[in-house]
């Protein structure tokens, strides 16, 4: 027996969408969802030219096309801005606090409006142009959103690369999209420490030529080395830059940014997304699966640098004129009050936020949390990876005081916004459920081979049709777009996750099923580490799995062959661990690194990864069947030196 969380009855009270008015907004996307669609993009934004089309859509080889109000016109940053000046221009659109508790500014949608404007406008006097592509690398400053919207204001594509990635992950994603200007910072700030962005962007552009312009945003203030004729002091720019500058009107299907992100091979993709739908889905579900009402404090404490931080930091929220809160720091400092201090000092209504987060925060117990009032919250999210129970009921009773619903939001870059998800007024809840798909979203459990399986089940999670938010294609690479997600299961989208549904109706997502790894709710390509590992002139070959971890749901297990002659030493592990961590950045750290004499291979040479999961579990006797091995005798040795996570 699961838990059930019925809806609390001041929820069903208050909320926008009840059950039953969930079943019939679910059957009207389903059954006619050109007129649903309409409807809403008419209702939710503002267009300079009313499109009359409302979706042209093909998951097929020969005529593969995904488009959604491909002859409208609309300009986001105009959405996310302009059309909330007469009526709230004075409301506060950026509530910031830093990282130091005591740096808080606090920003209208007016002053924002005008910021913009006079980013956009010195985007525009170093030469950007709609089409061009701009790189933001910066900490979670209002400047960052800034950044954004001001590209999407001149039609210019942005491409966020979060600031925890290494000079080489920037140079490669620089490189892949051929970014004219880089918006940075002179240094951010966590945990009181300084981190270097601007030194990290000047290691990047050596092996850069398309980069003309660095703006550098004063962050710390402190001094930075300027390269003269590429880097610009922001501030000096900005002094002569006018505060207003017309939106550029873009089709509903040009660019609106570019986001990198990890796939089961090669380098890192970088997923499109078009303003129209894109907006449209990230307005909706802030407003529906949040019920978001005016006045009321939202906080989602993603990263700008991943789609959370996109969809519901910025465009979600500011597109439906809310009131957003930006936290520079980390939960856990100063102290391990930090979060619940932020909750009570700005009176945050809704608090979205990882698994991951919370796990931390529930091993310093009920003490921290408890010393604060809280009285604040009626709603909690969470996203980025499965939930275990334990975690869920602890953030329910203890931080929610069992007020607050939370909704388990199942999504991916891929997606733009959230797809199944609980709406805290329609649906009860069971602790480690995403429960159900959101208006327009048709998911599928299929078998192996594609066989769509019915009631309750468990397999592979597919989208069976195309929804507003769906990125359009992987930049540069249209191929390896419609490669990725619909050839596994011809005709649909393929998530990469499995996913079981219960008896009910309800999602349960087990985790990715390709050879993605969830760490601390941050996709990587076990691919991309084995790269960076065979790059170290020491190493052979390398193979990473995922592994359980307590605290990170999946930590990094590498299984490293070194050269012939190459001595296995605690000092070389310790070097590979810096190596990995100096080629992508901190999150790609290796939690272990196992010397392996030999990797289980195929006698086509291909590693049985299977059987190197198993032992990065301790399943060592679910091995399963070995004999299709060249040299079987390799897994003897691999259980023997198993390596334990500290
Ligand atoms: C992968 C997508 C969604 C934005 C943040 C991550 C996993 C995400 C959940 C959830 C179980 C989840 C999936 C998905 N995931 N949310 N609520 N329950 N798993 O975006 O980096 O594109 O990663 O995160 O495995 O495929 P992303």
């Amino acid at each position: 027996m699961t838990d059930l969380y019925p809806v609390p009855p001041a929820w069903a009270a208050r909320a926008r969408v009840d059950a039953a008015k969930y079943d019939a907004m679910y059957a009207a996307a389903r059954d006619d969802g050109e007129a649903f669609w309409a409807e809403q993009a008419r209702a939710r934004l503002d267009w300079t030219t009313p499109f009359t089309r409302v979706r042209d859509v093909s998951f097929d080889k020969q005529d593969f096309r995904i488009e959604w109000f491909g002859d409208g016109a609309l300009n986001v940053s105009a959405n996310c801005l302009d059309r909330h000046l007469a009526a709230r221009g004075n409301e506060v659109a950026i509530l910031w606090e830093g990282d130091n508790p005591n740096e808080q500014r606090r920003i209208t949608y007016r002053q924002l409006h005008e910021m913009v404007c006079r980013m956009a406008n010195v985007l525009r006097s170093y030469g950007v142009v709609k089409g061009d592509r701009v790189t933001i690398y910066l900490p979670m400053i209002p400047e960052a959103a800034v950044a954004m919207l001001a590209c999407a204001r001149i039609g210019a594509i942005h491409s966020v690369v979060f600031g925890g990635f290494s000079p080489d992950a920037i140079a490669g994603r620089i490189q892949d999209c051929d970014s004219k200007l880089v918006i940075t910072a002179d240094e951010g700030m966590r945990a009181g420490k300084a981190v270097p962005l601007k030194a990290n962007v000047d290691e990047a552009l050596k092996h850069c030529t398309s980069v003309e312009t660095v703006l550098v945003i004063a962050r710390t203030g402190t001094a930075v080395p300027m390269q003269a004729g590429r880097d610009v002091a922001y501030a000096d720019a900005a002094t002569s830059a006018s505060i207003s500058c017309a939106s550029v009107p873009m089709s509903a299907e040009d660019p609106l940014f570019i986001l990198y992100t990890s796939g089961s091979t090669g380098k890192p993709k970088g997923v499109l997304h078009t303003g129209g739908g894109y907006l449209l889905w990230a307005a909706m579900t802030h407003e529906l699966v949040f019920d978001y009402r005016q006045g009321e404090v939202f906080w989602c404490t993603a990263d700008v640098g991943w789609v959370t931080g996109h969809s519901y930091v910025v465009y979600g929220p500011l597109a439906n004129g809310a009131t957003v809160l930006m936290f520079e720091g980390v939960p856990n400092w100063p102290t391990t009050s930090r979060m619940w201090e932020i909750v009570d000092r700005h009176q945050v209504t809704t608090l979205f936020t990882a698994p991951t987060a919370l796990r931390a925060l529930m091993r310093e117990g009920d003490g921290p949390v408890t010393r604060t009032s809280r009285k604040s919250l009626k709603l909690l999210g969470t996203v980025g990876e499965p939930i275990n129970p334990e975690a869920w009921r602890w953030y329910h009773d203890v931080v929610g005081e069992g007020r607050c619903p939370i909704v388990d939001t199942w999504w991916q870059t891929e997606t733009g916004g959230a797809m199944i998800t609980p709406l805290p007024g329609a649906h009860a809840l069971k602790p480690g459920s995403a429960t159900r798909p959101f208006f327009g979203v048709a998911p599928e459990i299929v078998d192996a081979e594609g066989v769509v399986q019915h009631g309750a089940a468990e397999g592979n999670l597919v989208i069976a049709d195309s929804w507003p938010g769906q990125m359009r294609t992987v930049y540069g690479d249209h191929a390896r777009f419609f490669e990725t997600y619909f050839t596994t299961y011809p005709g649909k989208y393929f998530t990469g996750d499995g996913a079981r549904r219960d008896a009910d109706g309800d999602y349960w997502i087990t985790g990715r099923v390709d050879d993605v790894i969830n760490v601390s709710g941050h996709r990587m390509g076990t691919a991309e580490i084995e790269s960076a590992l065979v790059l170290h002139h020491k190493v052979a070959e390398a193979a990473v799995v995922g592994m359980p971890h307590d605290l990170k749901g999946q930590g990094i297990y590498a299984y490293v062959t070194l050269n012939a002659g190459v001595e296995a030493t605690p000092e070389l592990r310790a070097e590979l661990v810096k190596w990995v961590r100096h080629e992508i950045g901190p999150i790609a750290t290796p939690d272990v690194i196992q010397f392996a004499p030999g990797l289980p291979k195929t006698r086509s040479g291909k590693i049985m990864r299977r059987i190197l999961r198993k032992i990065a579990e301790n399943q060592v006797d679910a091995l399963g069947d070995t004999s299709t091995l060249a040299d079987p005798g390799v897994v003897d040795d691999l259980v023997a030196n198993r390596v334990h996570a500290a």
